[in-house]
């Protein structure tokens, strides 16, 4: 991801960025468009992860859908010509307001997570003479096995309907008469890395679409969500998932009938890896039971570390030995060239505390990194922050908005 020309280049910007390698991006979007097409299922791409532009246009252009999850999003699909009907608009708390807009811009479909969501759409659409297609959003009780903040598949969450509840929703369905029912769709979370999940994922949707058919109501569509996870400690070795795994499970363990459409919601498989938060060290503390790296970015750029408690890679980029040389190039705000040279050849590895200057005890990206000997001026990177890392930046502190830079 970074090359010496890449550093150079770095060393001249002002910090905190995020740095978007589009390469990484390409290649990852052609490895999971390359492994759906081969059984035909239809990527709707999970806009939250992010909605950068560039990002956005990159993504359109492999032919995904969008998975929405508010009406701003909606429109941003529309703007970035992702079509209407490759448009699915999902959340458990849609207003008003995001439902007209979607109806207005036809959408493919609203995945719908309670009865009386299905009620309001039925009425809005009425209002607007128009027919609203529907996936029910089902909580099939499968653990998904990771960090609890990220599960969404459980009774307990929030999100989706309960199958206790499937009488009441075929009742609203037979009732509502601007609503056509599509399909069934399921969310069991995020960053899930193992596929074993999935199979049991596979199996109960099958009961459900039997459940469903039972019932007199054809399911065209299966949508199996997102979730897949990447390797946050191997970036460079592991940059792309195993879209072909992932797949194969649905295909192997998934009764697709006959006229029936499987489609996915992939958001951080896409993109984590694609970008890292680049920022600098502001100041190092020695003190007698540990070593702060403050760096100029903080939780108000990258949040995942202090709200789930995620791992990120972290990188001194300065002090990777192949970029030594460059430092004295371009200057910046590093400390002596000499000591820096004296350090590369002990090869002197510190414990630190990764921190950022936002005052709250939790600013931070995490606890004894071993790193090279490090200096105020240093180039850090975080790595794969790619998903739920720009668009979950904040104005805390009333920081700026944190700055983007692209790979050609
Ligand atoms: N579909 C639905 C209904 C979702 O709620 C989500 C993510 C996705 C698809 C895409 O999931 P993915 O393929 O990206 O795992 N901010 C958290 C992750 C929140 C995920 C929310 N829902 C994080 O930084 O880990």
């Amino acid at each position: 991801m970074f090359n010496t020309d890449t550093i150079t280049r770095f060393q001249q910007l002002e910090t905190p960025f995020y740095y978007y390698d589009m390469g990484v991006l390409r290649q990852t979007l052609t490895a999971c468009s390359d492994a759906s097409a081969k059984y035909g299922f239809h990527v709707h791409y999970a806009m939250k992860a992010n909605f950068n532009p560039k990002v956005l246009d990159m993504i359109q252009s492999f032919g995904f859908g969008a998975d929405c999850v508010s009406g701003n999003e909606v429109k941003a699909a529309v703007e970035h010509g992702f079509g209407k009907e490759k448009t699915v608009f999902a959340g458990v708390g849609k207003s008003d307001k995001e439902i007209n807009l979607a109806l207005d811009a036809d959408i493919f479909c609203f995945n719908v997570e309670s009865v009386q969501e299905l009620e309001i759409i039925n009425d809005l659409a009425k209002a607007k003479n128009k027919t609203a297609n529907v996936a029910i959003r089902i909580n099939p009780n499968v653990d998904a096995h990771t960090h609890h903040y990220i599960t969404t598949g459980l009774e307990e969450n929030k999100f989706g309907i309960n199958t206790w509840q499937l009488e009441d929703v075929v009742g609203a369905l037979r009732s509502c008469s601007n609503l056509q029912f599509l399909g069934i769709h399921f969310h069991i979370g995020s960053q899930i890395t193992d596929l074993e999940v999935y199979k049991s994922l596979c199996i109960r949707i099958n009961e459900i679409q039997d459940w469903f058919e039972d019932h007199h109501f054809k399911v065209k569509v299966l949508n199996a969500g997102g979730g897949l996870g990447v390797d946050y400690h191997c970036p460079d070795a592991n940059a792309i998932s195993d879209f072909e795994s992932y797949f194969k499970v649905f295909h192997d363990f998934l009764h697709v009938k006959p006229g029936q459409e499987v489609h996915f919601e992939l958001g951080r498989a896409l993109v984590a890896q694609s970008a890292s938060l680049v920022s600098r060290v502001l100041y190092v503390k020695n003190g007698m039971k540990k070593n702060f790296l403050v760096l100029d970015a903080g939780m108000t750029e990258l949040i995942r570390p202090m709200l789930y408690q995620a791992y990120h890679l972290i990188e001194n980029l300065s002090q990777k030995p192949e970029n030594l040389s460059l430092k004295s190039e371009v200057g910046g705000q590093g400390e002596t060239e000499n000591i820096d040279s004296i350090f590369k050849t002990q090869n002197v590895e510190l414990k630190y505390d990764v921190v950022g200057p936002i005052c709250e005890s939790t600013d931070c990206f995490q606890k004894d990194v071993e790193l090279a000997q490090s200096y105020r001026g240093d180039l850090i990177a975080v790595r794969t922050a790619g998903a739920y890392g720009e668009v979950m930046a904040s104005g805390y502190n009333l920081r700026d908005r944190v700055a983007c830079f692209y790979s050609e």
